[in-house]
């Protein structure tokens, strides 16, 4: 029997930010045995937002020696980048001849994002969810492995699939989302309510898979607590409770272990134990990270490999979707 397909994708867009570790590409890496995985990096979302050419290119490269270094298996996983498949922006303009304006205005990213860019409210951003349905719905997806973050816009790609095959016949298969119960939502280190993010303006509001044990070590001694000063996991203690998941999700310990092993200590020791845990979780990360990064032609046989993969997948469904719209076939 054929295995269960899996997609999901970072937006290369800046460094990523344990946030995007623990809440998505930690859990693609357990996946890949088990489903047919399709690990893209998502260029084409990226320049929805302002990018320096010759950056976007590096960051690229950056995403896709993380993956890697991060535990996806290219031999087990299909790891590409977006723009190689023309098939995503193909399949994207199908799905928005059917998509509501109204639906895509009630987005809370677009929402977001477009009062923080008034000047550059380009189409790009309201259309920005049709594009990751096409990316989802192109390889006929069981299970998208996200953050708690990207829960309303695989709603609407479930909505899409749906509309599509109600208007046409069956076609695309209906995703279901992967969000874990810890870790889908990592919090800002500076103001807990808010999640962590790697366009944050304060640099102490985020961890970034590559910042050095320095760093680390004073991002969270500076993470903001409470004056309660125990230690418990309950939401009057946002910062806390933030703080003990990633703790927990690093070191495997469960978080009721965690709580009984510093009751009664003041906040200091536990902080000095959570850097040594974060540290612990990505060092091995940034050596795999450094020495991909050190073999490029390597990098590039694995995304041109990949691309050809996903092509081939892709096309099967796009050419089913032209049939059924109606385009003439070449
Ligand atoms: P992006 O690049 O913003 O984030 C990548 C992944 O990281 C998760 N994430 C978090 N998880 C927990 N806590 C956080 N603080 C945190 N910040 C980010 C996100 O939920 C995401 O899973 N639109 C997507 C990229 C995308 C995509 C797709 C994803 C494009 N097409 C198709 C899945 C399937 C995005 O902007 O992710």
């Amino acid at each position: 029997m054929d295995k269960k397909v899996v997609f999901s994708g970072v937006q290369p867009s800046g460094k990523l930010t344990i946030g995007n570790y623990l809440g998505a590409i930690k859990n693609w890496v357990e996946l890949q045995d088990e489903y047919d995985c399709y690990y893209c990096i998502v260029d084409l979302h990226a320049i929805t937002i302002p990018q320096v050419p010759k950056e976007l290119r590096r960051s690229t490269l950056e995403v896709l020696a993380l993956y890697m270094a991060c535990g996806i298996d290219p031999d087990k996983s299909t790891i590409f980048i977006q723009s190689h498949v023309p098939a995503h922006t193909e399949l994207t303009w199908v799905l928005n001849t059917i998509s509501y304006m109204g639906q895509l205005g009630r987005m809370t990213q677009y929402k977001e994002k477009s009062r923080r860019s008034e000047e550059n409210l380009n189409a790009g951003l309201f259309t920005y969810p049709v594009l990751m349905a096409a990316d989802i719905l192109l390889y006929q997806t069981d299970l998208v492995p996200v953050g708690e973050d990207q829960k309303q816009h695989l709603e609407l790609a479930r909505d899409l699939a749906i509309r599509f095959n109600n208007k046409y016949s069956e076609t695309f298969k209906v995703p279901e989302p992967g969000i874990k119960d810890v870790g889908a939502k990592i919090m800002s280190l500076q103001s807990p309510e808010a999640k962590m993010s790697k366009s944050d303006a304060d640099e102490n509001a985020y961890i970034l898979l590559l910042d050095d044990k320095d760093t680390i070590r004073r991002k969270i001694k500076r993470a903001v607590t409470d004056s309660l000063g125990t230690i418990a996991y309950n939401d009057e203690q946002l910062g806390l409770k933030n703080l003990i998941e990633i703790y927990s999700i690093f070191s495997g310990e469960k978080i009721p272990s965690i709580v009984n092993k510093y009751e009664g200590q003041g906040y200091g020791k536990f902080k000095e134990d959570l850097a040594e845990v974060v540290i612990d979780g990505i060092s091995n990360i940034q050596e795999k990270y450094n020495y991909l990064m050190d073999n490029k032609d390597y990098l590039e046989k694995i995304y041109i490999k990949g691309a050809e993969k996903a092509e081939y997948q892709a096309l099967k469904t796009l050419r089913k979707v032209y049939k059924k719209v109606g385009f003439l076939p070449r």
